[in-house]
């Protein structure tokens, strides 16, 4: 790995995400030698702690994770500096710009800058519009800004949020996360699209019939109510994660695997979401609350959850894209809290044999191909073919190929978040999202939003149960069903 060289400041220092997962990562990158000693972490939050006290907080924070001793993560932890700081306040920006400038010519950091917003979203603006005005960008090396999600809750919030973040950073500048795009079996993704013969030729209306995205969790809101009340299972899993497996999915074999060329491609699928009618959300999307079931609260017993709450915590919707590549063929997404289990995959469903020549001697069970591509826990991906049974008669069994990466090999390989903070050090946006595509994304979602806004049909399905009737419905109507279980 080649040694980075930067100062990275945290804001939300103290916070959970910071914690769970920006310090084991930037530990694990340390561990590659991707960073050594020519970087420092500046974190900053509201209460007043020491450089010590904050430096036991990153070494807890690593507890338990892999490739840890107690002299490397002393080490890594003397990196850190906390800096108390009120967001609002010009002169705490000042503090920040002479502590980075000092870190900067102690670590020899090359002037290379790294903001990190990690903490509530309604400070970010804030923040940019200090780190401009208060000029905390370097004259000497890179500035770059790290953004976390929720990017908006509509249209119109994440542009005024990307306008204030663009006074002070260009586009080329901005990394937005989104994790999804981290993730091993997302990033393999397109290596299997774009490097298959057998597969590049039929990745297509003609050959497809459907194409199913399932992203389902067992966990319930947990501790994240105060954030899940306002947001809904559309806006935190739906215009995000699931709108980019659709771009990886979906689009058009880049040019050339870089930055500019991966988000051209995704940038023009995305140009291809229909803008929706109000008919069409309403026939094409369904909402979902999990209610009690007897081991497990409802959604509306849960800590900091308004008891009537309209809140969604299951979605499911079919998106035709109106690209030539793809006309007619339904993607069908859903996602949910309290199912039955954790399952992240893709099922490209291929389209059924014309002609069965079997049948003339009566075996006429051939069943369509299926490709899923397991993302999260299992990673891997199957292939059902149909084969003969053993025996003197041509009756047809479905047989499967299927890769599974081993599970140490996965323990290994670096976790998303340090694949892409990894990437932000070294300036690689490619698996960042840009401005257009949270532009076409929201103004997609919005229209969902503002029917169920206005609607008080809400489906429940039991806690641990595979959703609402409503969200098979919505496949069998065409002829459809979900492919897989979990
Ligand atoms: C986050 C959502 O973006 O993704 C959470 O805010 C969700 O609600 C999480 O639980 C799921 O991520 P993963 O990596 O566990 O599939």
């Amino acid at each position: 790995a080649k040694e980075q060289a930067s100062i990275i400041t945290i804001f939300g220092g103290s916070g959970d995400l910071a914690r769970r997962k920006l310090y084991p990562a930037l530990y694990q990158l340390y561990h590659r030698g991707f960073l050594g000693e020519h970087f420092a972490v500046i974190g900053t939050a509201r209460r007043p702690w020491s450089d010590d006290f904050y430096r036991d907080i990153v070494r807890t924070s690593l507890q338990g994770e892999p490739n840890t001793d107690d002299r490397s993560v002393k080490h890594f932890a003397d990196h850190f500096y906390y800096q108390s700081h009120d967001v609002t306040d010009a002169e705490h920006y000042v503090t920040l710009k002479k502590l980075a400038a000092k870190l900067d010519a102690d670590y020899e950091a090359e002037g290379n800058r790294l903001f990190y917003m990690a903490m509530a979203p309604r400070f970010f603006g804030t923040i940019a519009s200090h780190i401009r005005s208060e000029n905390l960008l370097s004259e000497t090396g890179y500035n770059r800004l790290i953004i976390e999600k929720p990017f908006g809750r509509d249209f119109a919030s994440a542009k005024e949020l990307n306008d204030s973040i663009s006074a002070a950073f260009t586009e080329n500048q901005i990394y937005r996360i989104d994790h999804y795009l981290g993730k091993e079996m997302v990033q393999g993704l397109l290596a299997l699209r774009f490097t298959n013969p057998l597969l590049t030729p039929i990745w297509n209306k003609d050959y497809i019939s459907d194409v199913q995205i399932t992203l389902a969790e067992k966990v319930g809101v947990e501790e994240r109510a105060g954030y899940y009340e306002t947001a809904g299972a559309l806006r935190d899993m739906v215009q995000n994660h699931i709108m980019q497996l659709i771009a990886y999915v979906a689009m058009e074999q880049p040019a050339t695997f870089t930055p500019a060329a991966v988000h051209a491609a995704k940038n023009k699928l995305f140009t291809h979401l229909p803008v929706l009618t109000p008919e069409q959300a309403k026939r094409d999307w369904v909402r979902g609350q999990y209610s009690a079931s007897p081991s497990q609260l409802g959604y509306r017993n849960e800590d900091n959850v308004d008891p009537e709450s309209m809140t969604e915590t299951y979605v499911a919707g079919r998106i035709e894209l109106d690209d030539p590549r793809w006309a007619g063929v339904p993607f069908f997404v859903r996602t949910g809290k309290r199912l039955p289990a954790k399952s992240t995959q893709i099922s490209i469903n291929f389209r059924p044999l014309e002609h069965n020549i079997f049948d003339t001697v009566g075996c006429n069970n051939a069943r369509v191909n299926r490709l899923t591509v397991f993302i999260e826990p299992q990673q891997g991906y199957t292939l059902t073919l149909n084969g003969k049974t053993l025996g003197a008669s041509y009756e047809l069994e479905q047989n499967a190929l299927s890769f599974v990466h081993n599970q140490d090999e996965i323990n290994g390989a670096p976790e998303a978040y340090e694949r892409l903070i990894g990437d932000a050090l070294a300036g690689d946006q490619t698996n960042f999202t840009r401005w257009a595509e949270q532009e076409h994304t929201w103004n997609y979602i919005d229209v969902i939003r503002n029917v169920w806004d206005n609607s008080t049909d809400l489906p429940m399905y039991t806690a641990g149960t595979p959703g609402p009737a409503e969200g098979d419905a919505l496949l069998s109507r065409d002829g459809f069903a979900w492919a897989e279980d979990f």
